[in-house]
């Protein structure tokens, strides 16, 4: 019997629904047995989000601070690891950070095979970059990466993702497409499972499995904003970390000018940087295509 650990941390049920969609063959898959292991904050974080509270977050994600964890109902030696996460300011989420940086993660997943799985708006090339160093910190072997992004256009997103996490709606109003990921898309994880399930049945699940599959499609347009946000993040999670503890008006103080800094940002930086990018791409395509290409490794974006 092969044995599947599956690791998850979701606040709207959203990556919840992604992993049961992806894990459904597993658990009919004879000589494969599944422990579902939910992630939990000791200090839960809310959802919805107050909109300080949800700034407050950025810094410890942003560091890898982490949170702590309770600890988690799993035994024994697993076949595979499926380690599935949100991105939080283009990082792991903090309870996934916080679980990763325990002993318990190093003795779950040293020399253990793991495919991540990401449902997020649309950034995560960054985050998935963080993974893996956590990743390595824990001896594991990272062989897949399956991700799912937001419905609609990032200049939708940029409003539909923030509506659903401050208000809890996800409907969709004006000419806005409904928040989070196709359902579709959602439902067609399971090829992933049915995929998973053959490799543990034919002992070919310590390598890549998912090659040709779709698993992954990074925007090369994206890869630049999100280098450049890591690094204005690091800066001003310096500062807001500086001015005091989680929750403290020192803090308050910094989000607000971060946040008034962060949307006159958007509305100018960005679509100067985005069309600054499509006039030099024509010299800048090569090196794009090669960037593209390692971020979507192991799995790749081919179907
Ligand atoms: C604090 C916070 C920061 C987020 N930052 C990002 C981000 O940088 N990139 C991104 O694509 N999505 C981001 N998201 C969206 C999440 O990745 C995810 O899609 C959403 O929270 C729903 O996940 P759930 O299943 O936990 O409800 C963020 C969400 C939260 C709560």
């Amino acid at each position: 019997m092969k044995k599947v650990l599956v690791l998850y941390y979701s606040q709207s049920g959203q990556l919840r629904s992604s992993v049961d969609s992806f894990v459904a063959p597993l658990l009919e898959c004879s000589e494969v047995s599944v422990d579902m292991c939910e992630i939990r904050p000791v200090e839960p974080y809310p959802y919805p989000w107050p909109f300080y509270t949800f700034f407050d977050a950025f810094p410890e994600a942003v560091y890898l601070d982490g949170c702590e964890v309770e600890s988690i109902d799993a035994d024994g030696e697993y076949d595979l690891v499926i380690l599935a996460y949100t991105s939080w300011f283009l990082s792991p989420s903090i309870p996934i950070t916080g679980f990763l940086k325990s002993s318990r993660a190093k003795e779950l997943l040293k020399d253990r095979p793991v495919v991540t799985l990401i449902a997020c708006r649309d950034m995560w090339v960054m985050a998935q970059e963080k993974m893996k160093k956590l990743l390595d910190e824990c001896g594991a072997k990272l062989i897949d990466n399956v991700v799912v992004t937001d419905q609609g256009r990032s200049l939708y997103t940029f409003v539909t993702t923030p509506r659903w996490l401050f208000t809890g709606r996800k409907d969709s109003f004006w000419f806005f497409p409904p928040a989070g990921v196709l359902q579709e898309e959602i439902d067609a994880l399971k090829r992933f499972g049915k995929r998973a399930c053959e490799a543990l049945k034919s002992a070919e699940h310590k390598k890549t499995m998912f090659k040709g599959l779709g698993a992954v499609s990074v925007d090369g347009k994206l890869i630049a904003t999100e280098k450049i946000a890591t690094r204005s993040f690091m800066i001003w999670g310096k500062l807001i970390k500086k001015s005091g503890l989680p929750g403290s008006f020192g803090r308050k103080v910094t989000i607000t000018i971060y946040a008034v800094f962060l949307i006159l940002l958007i509305l100018t930086i960005v679509p100067l940087n985005i069309l600054i990018r499509r006039l030099i791409y024509p010299w800048r395509k090569d090196a794009i295509a090669k960037e593209v290409a390692y971020y979507e490794l192991p799995s790749g974006a081919l179907t």
